[in-house]
């Protein structure tokens, strides 16, 4: 490899690309918490900032949200979600994302008593602010916390109603060991009489058969993480076969002891056999990073063409209409050509 990180680093901060696995909730800046919780009034169980940086060190995803929908409970107001989603796409616009699809758990709020309105408002202002300052696309996805049952998923689903022509899809996060995606078949059915698209969390913890019931029972559009379907070579044969975007997520996997070492993430195993994987942040405010850090934690493994083929991943397995995918690979293809 040629490279040098410099060129890499350089090359990645102007790559144009798209974020498919972002959780709103997971970019709450420390900063940020403290200050809502002054303006709210919750006492935070963290003295200061630097105190809740020292608790983000996780033993593996339980471990992780615990402290993730603790730090949830300062989002109070539809102000709070907006301020929330501005800072994100701020930070997003400057690391060249040109469209962002973003996950939002309603149950983490309604379940505290912050109405299901309160929560969308609050993001879709946000996305509006993005279009008008960014010129970034934006679509919002809503999460089923694993973890709750199928009853829940579905009134989830039925609150969102009045909203489904702003909401894109519906997808599937939280503690994955023991709540295999066959748990929500019938709710996704429903999701995809009405018109959404669907995703899933499945083999980050979970094995490969989590992955496969995720096709096959949830009929998904995407899978976000995927990384354990590599112990199953028929399975990656099929994910190669079908085109299933992976929405990969290189800190979030260090960081969750999901991988041992970065240097040793299978992202280039999973290009090689022919998968179309994409790069994304996940949670960034916990796991150390925005998207290009993560482009740049594999940037090594990786180098400058498959770096590219990346970005284009990420506007292929995005949920947009035929114009503005041509659109996106148009400018995309312009910056590689321009870009020595
Ligand atoms: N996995 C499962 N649930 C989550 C995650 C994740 O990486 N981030 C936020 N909720
Ligand atoms: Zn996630």
């Amino acid at each position: 490899m040629t490279d040098s990180r410099e060129s890499l680093a350089d090359f990645v901060a102007s790559l144009p690309k798209a974020e498919l696995h972002m959780h709103i909730e997971g970019s709450l800046e420390p900063d940020m918490m403290f200050a809502l919780a002054k303006r709210n009034g919750v006492e935070l169980p963290f003295a200061s900032v630097e105190q809740v940086r020292a608790a983000y060190r996780f033993s593996g995803l339980q471990d992780f949200l615990d402290i993730y929908y603790q730090g949830a409970d300062v989002l109070r107001t539809e102000e709070d979600f907006r301020d929330l989603a501005v800072a994100y796409f701020d930070r997003a616009a400057a690391d060249g994302v040109r469209h962002a699809e973003i996950f939002f758990d309603p149950q983490t709020h309604t379940a505290r008593g912050v109405p299901f309105s309160v929560a969308v408002e609050g993001l879709l202002a946000g996305i509006a602010h993005a279009r008008q300052r960014h010129g970034m696309t934006s679509s919002l996805i809503m999460c089923f916390l694993r973890h709750l049952d199928e009853d829940s998923a579905s009134r989830t689903l039925a609150e969102a109603e009045p909203w489904l022509d702003r909401i894109i899809g519906v997808g599937l996060d939280s503690s994955e060991v023991g709540h295999p995606p066959g748990k929500f078949t019938r709710v996704f059915s429903r999701a995809g009489q009405m018109g959404l698209m669907r995703v899933a969390h499945a083999g980050e913890e979970g094995p490969p058969d989590y992955v496969r019931e995720a096709l096959d029972l949830l009929q998904v559009d995407r899978i976000d993480h995927g990384n354990r379907a590599m112990e199953d070579p028929l399975l990656v044969a099929r994910l190669a076969r079908e085109a299933m975007t992976l929405t990969v997520c290189p800190l979030s996997n260090l960081k969750l002891r999901i991988v041992e070492d970065v240097a040793r993430h299978p992202i280039p195993h999973m290009l090689q056999q022919g998968l179309r994987a994409t790069i994304n942040s996940d949670d960034p405010a916990y796991f150390g990073g925005y998207i290009n850090d993560n482009y740049l934690a594999v940037a090594p493994l990786l180098g400058r063409d498959r770096l590219a083929q990346v970005a284009r991943n990420s506007f292929l397995g995005a949920f947009l209409d035929e114009a503005a995918l041509d659109e996106h690979l148009r400018r995309l293809d312009s910056f590689l050509e321009a870009t020595p």
